[in-house]
């Protein structure tokens, strides 16, 4: 007994050196969208995450309440509510090395992704402003859909006012990856923590292409097609069994941390942080793609290495031909939306 409590003393000092070594590094994360289904479990997960220091909240309705909220969790980080006014979003945005973008209507059962545009494409453009002119130099994680449009919005915002940055804009596809982990460990009977299935493209039904030959696994037929279905239509999944009442929330705000915390960690120097995401891409610009998605190594400047798609199966090559139709048209309606509607 004396060993066990001499060794969970020991572990809670380890933790403490750890909570202390990480919390000197001052990184303040901005959440927009932060009273919203996804934005408030991501502002709890940003909360208990020690290598945040400061919170900040925003959304049209309801930030200072779930800042109020959080902010009693007993953890370091302190937390603000601001105003859904330009004041208020400014002062929200002002230092920050992350802003994550939650913010804008999710789908109903019926919809696609791309029936969000007309309503998230400005929410997003008017966000996208505010960021460009009180918090230039953030990491910019863009959660609100279609993500194959907004992030491109969000690019043409950023380069109207000079300060595109290429390595610090993200779109979030983290979930695809959790979906695709998880979904091949109930096929398998393997552990879902130790799967980390490599899926490229973009985020919406077919231009999310998972690459299973890249874990050593070889589904054959309806196996293979009911899984690679079931990774590209996970979101209408839920969509479907919330019935009406949006998508997915809960996995998304912790696929949202996941790649937070990637990136507050390649910022406070840990080396070989890995995450897939959407970033302006070298990879098919010669075929008109400008963005995509592929597993990046993160550093302390944002983007720092774009890994090439690699080999795949010639089942995987269809699927990526596929891909790459959808999701120029998706990239090319964003950037057009843009220029028309500054
Ligand atoms: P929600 O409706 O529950 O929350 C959205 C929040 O955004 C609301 O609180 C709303 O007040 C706020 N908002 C709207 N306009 C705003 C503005 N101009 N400024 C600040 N806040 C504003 O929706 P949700 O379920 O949280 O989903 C949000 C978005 O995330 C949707 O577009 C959804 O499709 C997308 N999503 C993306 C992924 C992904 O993998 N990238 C996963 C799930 C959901
Ligand atoms: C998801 O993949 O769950 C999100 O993009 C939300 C949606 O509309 O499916």
């Amino acid at each position: 007994a004396a060993r066990k409590a001499s060794q969970s003393i020991l572990g809670a000092a380890l933790n403490r050196r750890a909570f202390s070594a990480t919390a000197s590094n001052a990184s303040k994360v901005v959440v927009l969208g932060a009273a919203g289904g996804i934005g408030q479990p991501l502002s709890l997960l940003l909360k208990l995450n020690p290598r945040v220091t400061e919170l900040a909240l925003y959304d049209i309705k309801g930030g200072p309440g779930v800042a109020a909220d959080v902010g009693h969790i007993n953890t370091k980080s302190n937390v603000t509510g601001y105003e859904p006014t330009p004041e208020g979003l400014a002062a929200c945005l002002k230092g920050a090395e992350i802003v994550v973008i939650p913010a804008g209507v999710p789908r109903k059962p019926g919809m696609t992704r791309d029936d969000l545009f007309n309503t998230n494409a400005s929410i997003v453009r008017d966000l996208a402003k505010a960021a460009a002119q009180h918090s230039p130099d953030a990491n910019m994680l863009i959660i609100s859909n279609p993500v194959n449009s907004t992030v491109p919005i969000t690019a043409e915002v950023f380069k109207s006012k000079g300060v595109y940055n290429p390595k610090k804009l993200f779109g979030v596809t983290t979930l695809d990856v959790v979906r695709a982990s998880r979904f091949i460990s109930q096929v398998k009977g393997s552990d879902p923590a130790n799967e980390n299935i490599v899926v490229v493209g973009g985020h919406s039904g077919e231009t999310i292409v998972p690459l299973l030959s890249q874990s050593g696994y070889e589904l054959q037929g309806q196996q293979r097609d009911e899984y690679v279905k079931r990774v590209q239509f996970g979101g209408d999944e839920v969509v479907k069994a919330k019935d009406g009442a949006g998508s997915a929330t809960l996995s998304m705000a912790m696929a949202g941390a996941r790649f937070a915390e990637s990136l507050l960690k390649a910022a406070q120097g840990e080396k070989g942080v890995v995450e897939p995401t959407f970033v302006d891409s070298p990879l098919y610009k010669d075929q008109g793609v400008t963005y995509f998605a592929s597993n990046v190594t993160l550093g302390p400047n944002g983007v720092e290495e774009i890994h090439p798609v690699g080999k795949v199966t010639d089942h995987e090559q269809g699927l990526l031909d596929k891909c790459l139709k959808d999701l120029k048209g998706n990239i090319e309606k964003g950037e057009k939306w843009a220029k028309e509607n500054p």
